[in-house]
């Protein structure tokens, strides 16, 4: 037995992890000195022993310890001797003093350690050589740091050897033979995930690691978020991609490419093939969290239902024909200049993603203000936050959130409005949990009873089930109730915001008709539960807002973000840490692709076209005219291809076919259209429309970066070269140059350059500067060198705060008899916006397909069990879904998510829209629910056209 320990610690091939100081870091004014192994340490006061040796370069010896996690103290390997303490002090646990004198080498502690370690490897498989992590395991490690070189115990006695795997994690392995019941992997759960899906069950030898009621992990409450994986020092929880390929040879830290909250992580590679992606602990958005999304759902990237071959086809209904690129851009190019000759100039235009990186962006805007020669560009934020670009920018002076995600650390009250960050934002949701479990309040306005309202050590104060449509009823009744008892922040208000602007706005909330006890009628938010709701905000301390679609999409979305703007001002809650106004910014790069000018009316920096000083900027630079005329939005280049006025579009990531309300209006437009192209990685839905196919890059296959909900940019960085030998600003350049624009860039970094130029909260921004700093919060300039965590600290970016009058109009959208119910709709954590990249990957496990929640009452009012199937009929359209009956949804309400193109829930929303921004208002829509025993019409022909363009996509390939 000792020659196999022996060989196994002489085989070990020390792997290279982010450095751990084995417990976190300790923010204190207070600073102490004390001496470690005869060296003077100085750390802030409450550090750990363990910590303050690490910052010293000296290691100790751990198992149970890690710099994410509280100290726990169950290892024992970790002791150090303490000059005039008897005994031998775990050093994870044991926080420093003044003048401490520490030892954590001697003969005497390193038998300790060694007999420690004998007992765990006693109880270990030796088949290190075998094992997915040879290399990669603190349990091997610290046998060699130890220097263990034999185990007196055999394997004859009790163990835990044959103890079954468990396998059902599509992602993960648990395999409990190799447990040293450290408990990290539950601490994670809890500290840093939130979710307490894993527990120890059993005392001494029988104790064992468990997820939920010694179920499965599939059958638990764990949400794959991968952080006990991470924090498991053995190769018991391990990652199935690891046991397939082996450990990583070299990574690339980038920026995760599906939610707003865009967490870091080192894609760990082996050649060109990801086979891991590790948050990354310096990456500021997530510190070193992720959810299953961005952490396991990276396979979507090699999926073989890439395209990576432009193709080209007359008609819709024939078959594609795979060309070069350089054929597909001149022909692209040959047939919008036809058809502008034909119907004229701005019969054209384009939209760009959220999905992709700012510089492909702003080249998308480029390309169609030069090459177009119109402002026909918009993008898929109209959709989703386009009013709180308005209501921002209105009241507060700029198009942005005010905080970082950390900052809610320092947040006293939280509400939560529209907005479901578990299941949506996920990394943010476990921040924001950990907050409560410290003992913040929270409020959460939503129609549903989303997580945060009651899950475990957590439950919201006051849950306020606003009826769909009604917000503003709900924020004017709030303000309301501060305002008439005095609750506001008189000081805070008379220096910051205009005058005469609040005296207006304060009289008009004061009227009675936005009292609590008046708009409970319209909300359904009972009055007393409203006014301690607004009590509480107004006076618990720092108030930090968070709000997501279910405020901006709305017909009065707008309003509602103003709303929410003026609530913040009125109680002096905007311009430090701990509160503000948080927009969650549904996609990677929404908040990217409003900066750089995507909005028919914007240049980038959200300068107005009309605007002749920043025209002439852009002109000098370009070396074009400008159209000062603003273009169409999404929703008018529909109604005018309908009309027969617009008749080229260039849809870059996105698939308005699926995601854009009333389906069959869109399917309208789109085959009105003579060219459309959709440049993607699949064949989405919108891709069974075009003409012109130009394949896509996945984020893992180029440079740029993104910018979060936190005004963070971050760079992605190409792992792999593009599947199609372009990334996508290459292929945008290839159509603006074969369209007579001269663009010539030989890497991202040279449009980064270009937009710091023309853009004053980008002037300070580069890639050498994001490479130096990790990420970067916009405005960052000359003012600002390193970025502006927090924003309008002395004063608003518009100079005074402006309170907006923000009276309710009632929804076009009501409910009667015969469609008395309202659905509205959101996401869910496995599943991501269209679902086009998770459907492509095991994440699918968890949510096969889209449901319709209701309540119970009306279930049984119209004899529906749960997973019948249910037609859902709207003004507009209807379709069909499988049942789910839960009091998740209050009466009157229903819901569905919208990630499976067959679901259809888009046929049935409607095209009212924001009256500023014309952001669709999917949050409402007037149904009917019943029985029924076959998919809806829509569904069948939907069903018949994908088999048909399928067959043409396979004739092509083939
Ligand atoms: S599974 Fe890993 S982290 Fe959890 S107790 Fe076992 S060894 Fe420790
Ligand atoms: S994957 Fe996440 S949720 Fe699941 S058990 Fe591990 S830490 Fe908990
Ligand atoms: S929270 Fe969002 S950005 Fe972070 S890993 Fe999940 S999907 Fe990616
Ligand atoms: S690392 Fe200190 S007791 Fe385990």
């Amino acid at each position: 037995m000792a020659s196999i320990v022996e060989e196994i610690i002489n085989m070990l091939e020390f792997y290279e992890p982010q450095a751990d100081f084995g417990t976190p870091e300790i923010e204190s004014e207070t600073m102490v000195t004390l001496s470690i192994d005869g060296a003077d340490v100085t750390v802030p006061e409450g550090t750990s022993v363990m910590r303050a040796a690490a910052e010293k370069g000296i290691k100790i010896p751990r198992l149970c310890a890690t710099d994410s996690l509280k100290s726990f103290g169950s290892c024992r390997v970790c002791l150090v001797e303490i000059e005039g303490r008897r005994g031998f002090p775990a050093s994870c646990t044991t926080n420093v003093e003044e003048g401490m004198q520490v030892v954590t080498q001697s003969s005497e502690i390193g038998k300790l350690r060694r007999n420690v370690m004998e007992l765990y490897i006693s109880d270990h498989p030796l088949d290190c050589l075998t094992c997915p992590t040879n290399g990669d395991c603190q349990l091997q490690d610290t046998a060699g740091e130890v220097g263990l070189r034999s185990v007196r115990y055999g394997f004859e006695g009790d163990n835990h050897l044959v103890a079954e795997k468990d396998e059902s994690n599509p992602y993960f392995t648990f395999d409990p033979s190799k447990c040293i019941v450290c408990s990290r992997c539950v601490r994670a759960c809890e500290e840093t995930q939130g979710t307490f899906a894993l527990t120890i069950d059993g005392r001494g030898f029988e104790s064992k690691v468990s997820a939920g009621q010694s179920e499965d992990f599939m059958d638990s409450d764990c949400v794959s978020c991968g952080a006990c994986v991470a924090a498991c020092p053995t190769a018991t929880l391990t990652e199935k991609s690891i046991i397939e390929a082996g450990k990583p040879e070299h990574s690339v830290i980038t920026t995760c490419a599906y939610c707003g909250v865009g967490c870091s992580f080192k894609a760990e590679m082996k050649g060109n093939d990801v086979v891991r992606m590790t948050p990354y602990k310096d990456g500021k958005a997530n510190e070193g969290h992720a959810c299953v999304k961005g952490r396991f759902a990276f396979g979507y990237a090699t999926h073989k239902d890439r395209i990576t071959q432009p193709m080209i086809r007359e008609s819709i209904h024939d078959p594609w024909q795979e060309v070069s690129w350089e054929t597909a851009v001149n022909h692209t190019a040959k047939r919008f200049k036809e058809i502008q000759a034909k119907y004229g100039r701005t019969s054209i235009g384009a939209i760009s993603s959220s999905r992709c990186t700012n510089e492909e962006v702003y080249l998308v805007q480029k390309m169609v203000r030069m090459g177009f020669g119109n402002n026909n560009i918009d993008t898929c934020a109209r959709v989703c936050h386009s009013p709180t670009g308005f209501g921002l920018k209105t009241t507060l002076g700029e198009s942005a959130g005010t905080q970082t995600f950390a900052s809610v650390a320092k947040a006293d009250v939280i509400i939560v409005m529209g907005a479901n960050p578990t299941e949506a934002h996920p990394v943010f949701g476990s921040r924001l949990k950990r907050r409560l479990r410290e003992g913040a309040k929270l409020i959460v306005i939503d129609p549903r009873e989303i997580e945060l309202v009651n899950s475990p050590h957590i439950s919201a104060d006051f849950h306020l089930p606003v009826r769909p449509g009604t917000n503003v009823t709900v924020l004017n009744a709030l303000a309301h109730v501060i305002v008439k008892e005095g609750l506001q922040a008189s000081t805070y208000i008379e220096d910051r915001c205009e005058m005469d602007e609040f005296e207006k706005w304060s009289a008009f909330i004061s009227d009675d008709r936005h009292s609590p006890e008046n708009t409970e009628q319209f909300s359904g938010v009972p009055a007393c539960d409203l006014r301690a709701a607004a009590r509480l905000y107004a006076e618990g301390g720092n108030g930090a807002i968070f709000y997501g679609l279910g405020v901006t999409e709305h017909s009065q979305g707008s309003t509602a973000v103003m709303a929410i703007a003026n609530l913040a001002m009125l109680t002096g809650n905007v311009g430090r840490e701990g509160v503000g106004v948080n927009p969650l910014r549904g996609q990677n790069n929404v908040q990217g692709s409003c900066d750089m000018g995507s909005f028919p009316h914007e240049l980038p920096g959200y300068r107005h076209i009309s605007n002749k000083v920043t025209r002439n900027l852009f002109e000098g630079e370009w070396g074009v005219t400008l159209d000062p005329e603003p273009g169409l939005r999404i929703p008018n280049m529909f109604d005018a291809a309908i009309d027969g006025e617009f008749k080229g579009l260039y849809c870059q990531g996105e698939d308005i076919a699926q995601s854009d309300p009333n389906t069959q209006h869109v399917e309208t437009a789109l085959s009105s259209m003579e060219c459309l192209v959709v440049q993607d990685i699949f064949l989405n839905e919108t891709a069974k429309f075009a003409h012109v196919f130009l394949p896509g890059a996945s984020f893992l296959e180029k440079d740029g970066t993104f910018t979060n909900a936190e005004r963070r940019i971050s760079r992605v960085r190409k792992t792999m070269p593009p599947l199609s030998g372009k990334a996508d600003w290459e292929g945008t350049m290839a159509l603006a140059n074969a369209l007579g624009c001269k663009f010539q860039y030989d890497h991202p970094s040279e449009i980064m350059d270009e937009i710091a130029r023309l853009t004053p909260t980008f002037n300070g921004v580069s890639y050498a500067k994001l490479d130096k700093l990790g990420s970067i919060q916009w405005p960052c300039n000359d003012h600002t060198p390193a970025g502006t965590p927090v924003m309008h600290v002395d004063e608003f970016v518009r100079g005074k705060g402006f309170f907006a009058i923000t009276e309710y109009v009632p929804t076009e959208e009501r409910a009667n008899r015969k469609f008395p119910l309202l659905l509205t709709t959101g996401r869910i954590l496995s599943q991501y916006n269209v679902g086009a990249q998770t459907r492509r990957t095991k994440n699918s496990e968890w949510h096969e397909e889209d449901t319709l929640e209701i309540h119970p009452h009306d279930a049984e009012e119209r004899g529906i069990k749960h997973g019948d199937w249910v037609g859902i009929k709207s003004r507009v359209g209807n379709t069909v879904l499988h049942a789910d009956v839960t009091s998740r949804v209050k009466p009157g309400v229903v819901y569905t998510t919208f990630h499976h193109p067959v679901s259809g829930a888009n046929v049935i929303t409607t095209d009212n829209s924001d009256w500023a921004t014309n952001c669709p208002e999917f949050k409402v829509t007037a149904v009917q629910i019943s029985k029924v025993t076959a998919p809806s019409r829509w569904q069948e022909r939907q069903k018949m056209f994908n088999t048909q363009q399928q067959h043409l996509l396979a004739k092509a390939r083939h």
